[in-house]
């Protein structure tokens, strides 16, 4: 049996956790596959820390490209992240015929369709099943499992580090900058954590499903991205007076005109299931026209789960490998010469249902004038909530609007923001109910 000889970029929480699951599972990931599966070189930065992970049974150096022209390595798994230098070894790693494991969700959302083209030019795989939802395989699942099915919505919770902050604010009443803190310390958050509370992340994330999930390009540029930091512990309490769990939910869904490309804080009903996905797991709601809605569970961020994916792809890769490049699951899960232009909606176009909070005085004619603002703007209310006023003569008001669009809802918001009656600016959140 022939070791497939891989080469690792990378030894960091991913990088550290993948030699370690793959070492520990050698026998029975090898009675998988048919061959062992061996890291034979390692290239990192940090030298020493990579030797001390391997033990001396990898070669180690701190020269990358040394690994992605080495023509002993079959494979190269990149796990440096970034666009920067992580593009410039896959596409080097490509060059020189490397199938590729990478669980770099940034640079495929950026580089995604430069990447793909060069991996066809040259008749090689890449692989990033851990680019996505950590250990859970939802790129299995868009790729191969729901072939069958014309997808119709994607709703996930795919950044594990955002739902664990979410999560202690509303359980323990933790501040975000502890939260934050904790999600750093336990290996969740990106480098910059920036990209995971202003749900970029989850964004690049939701680029790659949505091209699989369509056929279409991957869209990044295009997502509409709000993240957390703007969220305020009344807003998580008034939602869940009114039954809903605040989420960070990345959405697509087609539509006839186009597609609904959106990362946003969200109101989700508290009983269904992605309400209660708490902490670092994320999950991913897949409605498709014959299976109906399937739910894809797991950890989403840490070293071991994210090395599962990042093994799941060196097997598929090693089953793969002499197979006719025609023959293999397209990277996108449709063929490179079928991807549709498919618009992706501006925001005024999204269809949904609305959360609104707003501080007005404790006057008659108030609630008249803003429901009829409703009403101009064909706005249904679902359900409503006043705070009772305080010493300033005051209330928090709390609308759930029925499905309308983002257009109307702005319209509404100016004109409410324009009453002398109302004491503050409007709060929004959108809200899914994901039936
Ligand atoms: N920072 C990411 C998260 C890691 O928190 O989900 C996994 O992609």
């Amino acid at each position: 049996m022939t070791p497939l000889r891989i080469g690792l970029l990378g030894i960091g929480t991913v990088g550290g956790g993948t030699y370690d699951v793959l070492t520990r599972n050698l026998e029975e990931i090898t009675r998988r596959v048919g061959r062992p599966l061996v890291i034979t070189r390692v290239a990192d930065l940090d030298t020493d820390l990579a030797k001390s992970a391997t033990g001396g049974s990898a070669e180690v150096t701190d020269d990358a490209f040394a690994v992605t022209r080495d023509p002993e390595i079959d494979i190269v798994i990149e796990l440096i992240g970034g666009y920067g230098i992580a593009r410039e070894l896959v596409l080097d790693a490509i060059a020189n015929g490397k199938h590729v494991v990478t669980a770099n969700k940034a640079l495929l959302a950026v580089h995604g369709n430069e990447i793909f083209t060069a991996a066809n030019d040259r008749g090689v795989v890449v692989a990033f099943e851990a680019a996505v939802g950590g250990g859970i395989p939802i790129i299995k699942a868009l790729r191969e499992g729901l072939v069958a099915n014309r997808i119709e919505w994607i709703a996930g919770i795919v950044n594990g580090t955002t739902n664990f902050i979410l999560s202690e604010m509303r359980d323990r009443g933790v501040s975000f900058a502890d939260a934050l803190a904790d999600a750093q310390a336990k290996g969740y958050a990106e480098a910059d954590p920036t990209f995971d509370i202003e749900g970029v992340d989850a964004a690049h994330k939701l680029s790659l499903m949505a091209a699989m999930a369509f056929g279409v390009p991957v869209y990044f540029e295009d997502v509409y991205t709000e993240g957390i930091t703007a969220i305020e512990g009344v807003d998580i309490r008034y939602a869940e007076r009114l039954g809903y769990r605040l989420k960070l939910l990345a959405v697509t869904i087609r539509r006839e005109a186009g597609i609904e490309l959106r990362v946003h804080p969200c109101l989700v009903p508290e009983d269904v299931l992605i309400a209660n996905v708490e902490g670092v797991m994320n999950a991913v709601l897949v409605q498709a026209d014959a299976v109906g809605p399937t739910l894809y569970y797991g950890a989403g961020a840490g070293s071991q789960p994210t090395a599962s994916a990042v093994i799941a792809d060196l097997v598929d890769v090693a089953r793969l490998i002499s197979a006719d490049p025609g023959e293999r699951v397209p990277h996108l899960a449709f063929q490179a010469d079928q991807l549709s232009d498919t618009p992706v909606l501006p925001m005024d176009d999204v269809q949904t249902s609305y959360y609104l909070r707003m501080r007005l005085a404790d006057e008659p004619g108030v609630l008249a004038d803003v429901t009829r603002i409703f009403a101009d703007e064909s706005i249904s209310i679902d359900a409503a909530l006043q705070q009772e006023p305080g010493k300033e003569l005051a209330a928090d008001f709390v609308v759930l609007t029925h499905m309308t669009t983002e257009r109307a809802v702005r319209a509404a918001i100016a004109a409410i923001e324009s009453l002398p009656t109302t004491h503050s600016d409007v709060v929004l959140l959108r809200m899914e109910k994901l039936s």
